[in-house]
């Protein structure tokens, strides 16, 4: 792969667990802000880019005017598939994230898990406002790719804010495990232990047995009757957000 092609750079990265692709300014920004090495920076319009970090990211604008390489509008298009605000993508490294020793070490939690959710953009969504919210981690169980350009999208960027990686089950965690659901206790911070692991199951089949079987405790947003249940990142805003106003 060589340096002098950008694109071939970026395509390639999209099948690489060790790299991220960063679609979009508030990514890009987030990345930057948050330490991420960055590997190239291409954009439509170098100069349009740098006018919007320095309104937007004065913390980061010179830095990421600095790094832009010029490309075509085609050839973002041909990249990326999706309107990319601000027409600029970026690769990055993606930081190594040791789960099962970080949930072995003391940590302040709450860490966020997600089980075997679905769509990439609730995954995003829940990335973003665990950043937001200052949970400690966010993992995720089964298939879904924390890290997908997605993802990235969906999380603006955010994975770099705050540790997220890849758990191969909820069962057996060296942390107080907290099922989400529906038909749990109404939702207590008191009924939340220090540095516990808050579980939140797929968008249509809810939470597995490895879950619900390891939980300490199952708690619920109370919800009027006849709704069933909430979107899954509107249930991860609503519990860290509960827990942190009332902590
Ligand atoms: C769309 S819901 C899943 C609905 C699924 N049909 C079920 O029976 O659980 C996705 C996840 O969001 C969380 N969630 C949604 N509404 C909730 C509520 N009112 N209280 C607690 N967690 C909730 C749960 O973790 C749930 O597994």
């Amino acid at each position: 792969m060589s340096n002098d092609d950008p694109l071939a750079r970026l395509r390639a990265a999209r099948g690489n667990d060790e790299l991220a692709v960063l679609e979009g300014f508030h990514a890009v920004k987030h990345a930057l802000r948050f330490g991420a090495e960055l590997l190239e920076v291409l954009a439509v319009d170098p100069v349009e880019l740098e006018r919007l970090a320095a309104q937007l990211a004065p913390d980061v604008g010179a830095q990421l005017a600095a790094r832009a390489r010029r490309i075509g509008a085609e050839d973002l298009e041909a990249l990326t598939a999706v309107h990319v605000p601000g027409e600029v993508v970026a690769l990055a490294r993606r930081p190594r994230v040791d789960v099962p020793a970080l949930l072995t070490a003391p940590g302040p939690g709450p860490v966020v898990l997600l089980d075997s959710p679905r769509h990439l953009g609730n995954v995003g969504a829940a990335i973003r406002v665990a950043a937001a919210a200052q949970a400690e981690a966010l993992v995720v169980t089964g298939t879904s790719d924390p890290w997908h350009p997605a993802a990235i999208r969906g999380a603006a960027g955010l994975q770099f804010a705050l540790p997220v990686g890849r758990l191969a089950s909820a069962a057996g965690l060296p942390r107080p495990l907290v099922a989400l659901d529906p038909a749990g206790e109404p939702l207590r911070a008191d009924l939340v232990p220090p540095g516990a692991v808050l579980a939140f199951g797929a968008e249509r089949h809810g939470l597995s047995e490895e879950a619900r079987a390891a939980a300490v405790a199952t708690l619920a947003l109370p919800m009027r009757d006849g709704v069933s249940s909430l979107n899954l990142a509107a249930a991860v805003a609503a519990v860290l957000y509960g827990l942190r106003l009332t902590r």
